[in-house]
């Protein structure tokens, strides 16, 4: 079992624990992206140094290329990589939904056609499973229907049942392997309907997982309806499980949720925003191409301790990221990454001494003091 243990709570907001075979991962905690088994820009070392417990990487992805014949020689992703911290791995589901080309929704699973190559393939349950597996990931995620927004109640529905439906076969077939050390999670939808969202919590929590994610959000819908599901369905998910918000958000979404009961989160905008020149900071965020940069011979963010901060001024970061220069990037992520995964760090050190909502307060007052 995966051993949840709640350390503390301040109001809703949770400190938690728990262990996998690649190690324990500290609650609440931000999971950096990796895709393609790499978070773009960074070495594994870059990503300790930055405080990553744990990446996130895509089932899609991998499966379609190099393959699970390649990673397989190497008993998994960890090796492959070079990592040996915890990996969760999304199921495919999501990305064949925004990514695949003709791609069909049955019963059985999701038949579409590479977007690399155009090769033809089946996504079920059984196979997201058997993939995941094959990659050794220390966290696996249910094969499920995420819907883009708006979406009709009928289609929320459907995607639901389908969902749960999938749950009870992806835990069927985990179940039927040996030797198992994955911990695999559930994931509840049900669109933007409230009551979808409960029925879908009550299903899945039914079935019984060691964890539970909710998805279908930041799929195009305005933040506040985000936040309202989010903070309806958090409350529904039992308190002795850790509770996955996937794909969200921003610095502000992490400190709400957070706020609300969320223990994991996943998301792109700390790695993707670098490579755009979009640096976060204590007081909002920048953007490195900025005038007023030019001649900045400060650091990104006074308060930060990454490697970028502590030897490079703005000035530098600008000049790089305007000559289009490789370092650029890497040094943006290196911050970035470091930023995220810090901002939660102090949350969860702020919870353990009781003091969230002035950790809260504090965030919003420092913020909004400079211009983008
Ligand atoms: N990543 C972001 N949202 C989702 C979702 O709804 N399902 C899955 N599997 N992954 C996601
Ligand atoms: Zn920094």
């Amino acid at each position: 079992m995966l051993d949840f243990n709640l350390i503390a709570q301040s109001g809703a907001a949770r400190a938690g624990e728990f262990s996998t075979a690649h190690g324990n991962i500290k609650t609440p905690v931000f999971m950096p992206v990796g895709t393609q088994a790499t978070v773009k820009a960074l070495t594994p070392e870059e990503l300790e140094a930055a405080g990553a417990q744990i990446i996130l990487s895509n089932t899609y992805h991998l499966y379609l290329r190099p393959g699970t014949d390649i990673i397989g020689r190497f008993d998994g992703l960890h090796r492959f990589m070079h990592w040996d911290r915890p990996i969760l791995t999304d199921s495919g589901g999501f990305q064949v939904f925004s990514l695949a080309k003709l791609r069909k929704l049955t019963e059985k699973g999701y038949r579409f056609q590479s977007h690399i190559d155009g090769s033809k393939h089946m996504l079920s349950p059984e196979t997201s499973i058997k993939v995941q597996i094959a990659l050794n990931s220390d966290i696996i995620m249910c094969l499920d229907q995420c819907l883009e927004h708006p979406a009709t109640r009928e289609q929320a529905v459907a995607a639901l049942e389908l969902t749960s439906r999938w749950a009870r076969r992806c835990k069927t077939f985990w179940e039927d392997r040996t030797g198992r050390r994955n911990h695999l999670f559930g994931i509840v939808q049900g669109g933007m309907f409230a009551d979808l969202r409960q029925r879908s919590a009550e299903e899945i929590t039914a079935i019984d997982f060691p964890g539970y994610a909710i998805g279908g959000l930041s799929v195009g819908e305005p933040k506040e309806l985000m936040m309202e599901m989010a903070a309806h369905t958090l409350p529904l998910l039992p308190a002795d499980r850790p509770r996955y918000i996937m794909g969200v958000g921003t610095p502000e979404d992490l400190v709400e949720l957070v706020g609300l009961g969320a223990d994991m989160f996943d998301c792109v905008m700390p790695t993707r925003n670098a490579r755009n020149g979009q640096l976060f900071t204590e007081q909002g965020t920048i953007n490195i191409c900025n005038a007023r940069f030019r001649d900045d011979t400060g650091p990104v963010d006074p308060a930060c301790d990454c490697y970028t901060c502590r030897h490079y001024s703005l000035a530098y970061l600008r000049h790089l990221y305007m000559a289009r220069e490789i370092l650029a990037y890497r040094l943006n992520t290196i911050h970035n990454v470091h930023y995220y995964v810090n901002l939660v760090k102090a949350m969860r050190e702020a919870i353990m001494a009781g003091t969230f909502k002035a950790f809260k307060d504090a965030f919003y007052a420092k913020r909004g003091k400079i211009e983008p």
